[in-house]
C-alpha cells in the first residue's frame, strides 16, 4: 500500500535528523563524530563533558522517531506506524546526509517503543537504568534492554510490536559491534570515559 511508503518516507526523513551532530555544532564543541566512539548519540555526545547537551540529544532523538510514529499512525494507522518507526531507525543509524554514518539507535528506540506502546517503552528505560547503573556501560545497557525488548514486547502488546522490536534489535546489536568487541575483550569505558 502506498501509504507504507509514506510511512517509510516520513519516518525515514524524521530519523535522519543528526540532533547530536546539530547540538554540538551549535555549541562549538565541534564534531561529535571526531571523540569517542565517533558516534553521533547522546552517549558519545556525553564525552564533550556537557550533561545539558547530552540530556538533549537523547530527548530529541528519542522526540523525532516518537513524532514519526504518531504522525503515521493518526493519518495511517497501526501497521505504517509500526513502519514509521523502523524507518526512523534506520534514518538515524544510516543518516544518507552523514554517508550513512549516524548513531546506534538507542534513543530512538525509546521513542519508537514509548510511542508505539508506552509500557514497554518504560520497561526498556527501566532495564536501560538497571544495567547502567550498576554495570556503568552505556553499551552493555543498550544491549541488554534491546534484547529484552521483543520479549517484553510479546508479552504486554502481541507480536507485531515483538516483531518489529526485534528487527530493530538485530540493528542495533550491528551498530553495537565495536562495543561489543570491546565488552568481551574487557575494554569498554565506564559511561562518561574515554571511547
Ligand atoms: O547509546 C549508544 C551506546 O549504547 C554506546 O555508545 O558511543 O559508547 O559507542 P558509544
Amino acid at each position: 500500500e502506498v501509504v507504507n511508503l509514506y510511512a517509510a518516507a516520513l519516518g525515514y526523513l524524521l530519523g535522519s535528523i543528526p540532533f547530536g551532530l546539530i547540538l554540538t555544532r551549535m555549541a562549538g564543541l565541534g564534531d561529535v563524530r571526531n571523540i569517542g566512539s565517533g558516534s553521533i548519540g547522546a552517549t558519545n555526545v556525553l564525552r564533550t563533558g556537557n550533561r545539558g547537551l547530552a540530556a538533549g540529544t537523547l530527548i530529541l532523538d528519542a522526540g523525532k522517531a516518537a513524532i514519526a510514529v504518531l504522525i503515521a499512525r493518526y493519518y495511517w494507522g497501526e501497521v505504517p506506524a509500526m513502519i514509521a518507526g523502523g524507518f526512523a531507525f534506520l534514518g538515524h543509524c544510516f543518516p544518507v546526509w552523514l554517508s550513512f554514518k549516524g548513531g546506534k539507535g538507542v534513543a530512538t528506540f525509546i521513542g519508537i517503543l514509548l510511542a508505539l506502546y508506552w509500557p514497554v517503552g518504560l520497561i526498556f528505560c527501566a532495564v536501560w537504568l538497571l544495567i547502567a547503573l550498576t554495570q556503568k556501560m552505556s553499551s552493555l545497557a543498550s544491549l541488554t534492554a534491546s534484547v529484552t525488548a521483543p520479549l517484553f514486547a510479546y508479552s504486554f502488546s502481541g507480536t507485531p510490536l515483538a516483531l518489529t522490536s526485534a528487527l530493530i534489535a538485530l540493528v542495533l546489536i550491528f551498530q553495537h559491534r565495536s562495543n561489543i568487541g570491546r565488552l568481551i575483550a574487557g575494554t569498554e569505558p565506564k559511561i562518561g570515559q574515554g571511547k
